[in-house]
């Protein structure tokens, strides 16, 4: 299988925000695009899928088996974000930020790999944040489930190297989605969106199209020799 034969991609959180975009970038490249999503999708072929429920998403995958063949790529862009005080944070809390944002990678990498190493070719993509450049104050669970997704792509970028599957991590920064947007208004932010534009060094807000252009390239056959990275896309706000 190469790129160039339109193999299969799968967006989790395909229906909202940045997963949207990718969804839709993917699609617009030539790819036949499956969106699993706990809420209903408008792009590809949508799944209902809470991606913390490997039995979801095993037959999940199945289904996208069915509808388009095996799964050559996989980008991982659900995910839930949580501000708490650390002393206040219950562990169900902190169970479910993880089990979104790790847990749900951990299923679906393992969900979607036999077929790209059967093909001898795939491409992972994890959306992780730039939170985990520096860390964020009432997010610590957020960030630690993020920085083990960072640590996971770069393990399996080694491991599966040899097999032709790449696996690379966007940790996206200050993207303007509905997730940025009800953190600007629940005033978790420390500051408005316009703020933080002008502590932003190319002067705006992210968008999701951003975040879906890299996706794009690391999908292609040229950037086949790129794998293990930790690519962020943020403005120069990380750097
Ligand atoms: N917007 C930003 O600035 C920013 C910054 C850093 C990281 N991120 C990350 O980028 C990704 C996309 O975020 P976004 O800003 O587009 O948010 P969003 O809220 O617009 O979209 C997230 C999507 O994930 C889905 N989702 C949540 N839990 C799920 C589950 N258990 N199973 C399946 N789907 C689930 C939601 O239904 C939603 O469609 C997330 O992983 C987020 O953590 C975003």
């Amino acid at each position: 299988m190469s790129a160039a034969q339109a193999p299969t991609a799968v967006v989790t959180g395909g229906a909202s925000g940045i997963g949207r975009a990718i969804a839709q970038r993917l699609t617009a490249d030539g790819l036949n695009v499956a969106v699993l999503d706990l809420s209903p999708s408008e792009e590809g072929f949508g799944l209902t899928v809470d991606v913390a429920e490997r039995a979801q998403v095993d037959k999940a995958m199945d289904a996208v088996r069915e509808r388009f063949g095996p799964v050559g790529v996989l980008v991982n862009a659900a995910g839930k974000d949580g501000f708490t005080r650390f002393a206040d944070l219950s562990f169900t809390d902190w169970q479910r930020v993880v089990d979104i944002n790790l847990n749900g990678v951990f299923h679906c990498v393992q969900s979607a790999l036999p077929d790209m190493v059967h093909a001898r070719w795939g491409r992972i993509i994890n959306i992780s944040s730039s939170s985990t450049h520096s860390g964020q104050p009432f997010m610590a669970h957020y960030v630690a489930a993020k920085s083990a997704v960072n640590g996971l792509t770069k393990s399996l970028a080694l491991e599966l190297g040899p097999k032709g599957i790449t696996v690379n991590a966007i940790p996206p920064g200050f993207i303007d989605t509905p997730m940025l947007r009800t953190a600007e208004r629940e005033q978790q932010l420390g500051g408005t969106i316009e703020d933080h534009i002008a502590r932003t060094p190319v002067r705006r807000v992210g968008r999701p199209e951003d975040i879906a252009a890299t996706c794009s390239f690391l999908v292609s056959e040229e950037a086949g020799y790129i794998t293990g990275q930790i690519i962020g896309v943020n403005g120069g706000r990380n750097t």
